[in-house]
């Protein structure tokens, strides 16, 4: 059977390209224009912030307003809606791409998210602004515009971001920058290509799904769209005089209000120095954790770079090659299929 995700020669040619607000700085307002930090993030609508940007020749745009939040505050709800609907939209033969505004804070984790569940054949572009709406020269202008001309762009596909003229793939761009307009990166890997005068030049393929993933996909998307709560699985760093002290009293805890619930504590991210290595005593206490059924996993807590085993006594705790919210999110969808 195919997906409803997969694009097929049968139907007519998608001529609609739909932009799905949900807040952030791109729809922020501040009091002065010249205020790049006192504002407040998602207020302006997605239409509004559709208004004088170029549509791409050939196809028309629509707007929904699917939330309106800062994306600090995302969580399961808002991320529910974005993969139920995303899933829908990209099912309509009409429907040639998607545009997502999103908040600069939470991008990574909304796209690593997107791509793990649904890994469209269609794109879904995230984009973003690091200056409110309001500001004297706005970035999200530019962006949305750009991220409409890679919507568009033929043969494109998977979840990408597109911030500053840069096209990340939405596995591996992460925030390196809290002002800079160009505030992402996408690591050793490079960004897959750049809006430049209104045409894409790419550098990487697209993001393709993994086939053998495609049982799984199925299986994340029911049990992430279902009654049940999320896995819960918390981050925390392994820094100077890391005891161990906030593990037992996560564990202690989760203990006291009984490990047959739903929403108890089931994994553990943490971000250790440097090569992932970790304090001797916060890896006594993540042992304890392991040994009370947890799932434990450590990445580093450098801005770039991947974590490769060692055989040190670190390497007890399994390492993953990716940042440490998008491997909270890795985490849980891992804990979904135990
Ligand atoms: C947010 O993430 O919603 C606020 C910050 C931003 O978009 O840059």
């Amino acid at each position: 059977m195919t997906s409803n995700l997969e694009q097929r020669d049968d139907q007519p040619r998608p001529d609609r390209l739909v932009v799905l607000g949900t807040g952030g700085t791109i729809a922020g307002r501040a009091a002065q224009r010249g205020d790049h930090v006192g504002y407040r993030a998602g207020e302006v609508a997605v239409a509004d912030l559709l208004a004088g940007i170029p549509v791409p020749a050939g196809w028309c745009v629509q707007a929904e307003q699917l939330a309106q939040i800062d994306s600090k505050d995302i969580g399961p709800e808002l991320w529910r809606l974005l993969l139920a609907r995303v899933r829908d939209l990209l099912d309509r033969p009409e429907v040639g791409g998607l545009v997502i505004t999103h908040g600069t804070d939470t991008l990574e984790e909304t796209a690593y998210l997107l791509q793990r569940v649904l890994a469209p054949a269609k794109p879904v572009v995230l984009t973003c602004a690091m200056r409110p709406a309001t500001a004297l020269v706005p970035d999200g202008p530019q962006n949305l515009a750009d991220a409409l001309v890679v919507a568009a762009e033929p043969g494109a596909r998977g979840v990408v971001a597109l911030c500053a003229g840069r096209i990340h793939s939405g596995l591996a761009l992460r925030k390196v920058h809290h002002y800079r307009l160009d505030a992402f990166d996408s690591g050793d890997a490079g960004p897959l290509g750049l809006v430049e005068q209104g045409a894409c030049t790419l550098f990487q393929p697209w993001p393709v799904a993994d086939e053998a993933d495609r049982r799984l996909r199925r299986v994340w998307l029911d049990r992430l769209l279902g009654p049940q709560p999320w896995p819960r699985v918390e981050c925390l760093f392994s820094h100077g005089g890391a005891d161990g002290w906030l593990v037992r009293a996560l564990l202690a805890q989760d203990a006291a209000q009984g490990r047959e619930r739903a929403d108890r504590l089931q994994g553990l991210v943490v971000a250790g120095t440097g090569n992932g290595t970790l304090h001797a005593d916060l890896l006594a206490a993540l042992r304890e954790a392991q040994a009370a059924g947890l799932r434990v996993w450590r990445t580093t807590r450098c801005a770039s770079g991947r974590v490769l085993l060692t055989g040190s006594s670190s390497d007890s705790i399994p390492a993953v090659a990716l940042p440490p919210a998008q491997a909270r999110l890795a985490l849980l969808l891992d804990l979904l299929m135990a």
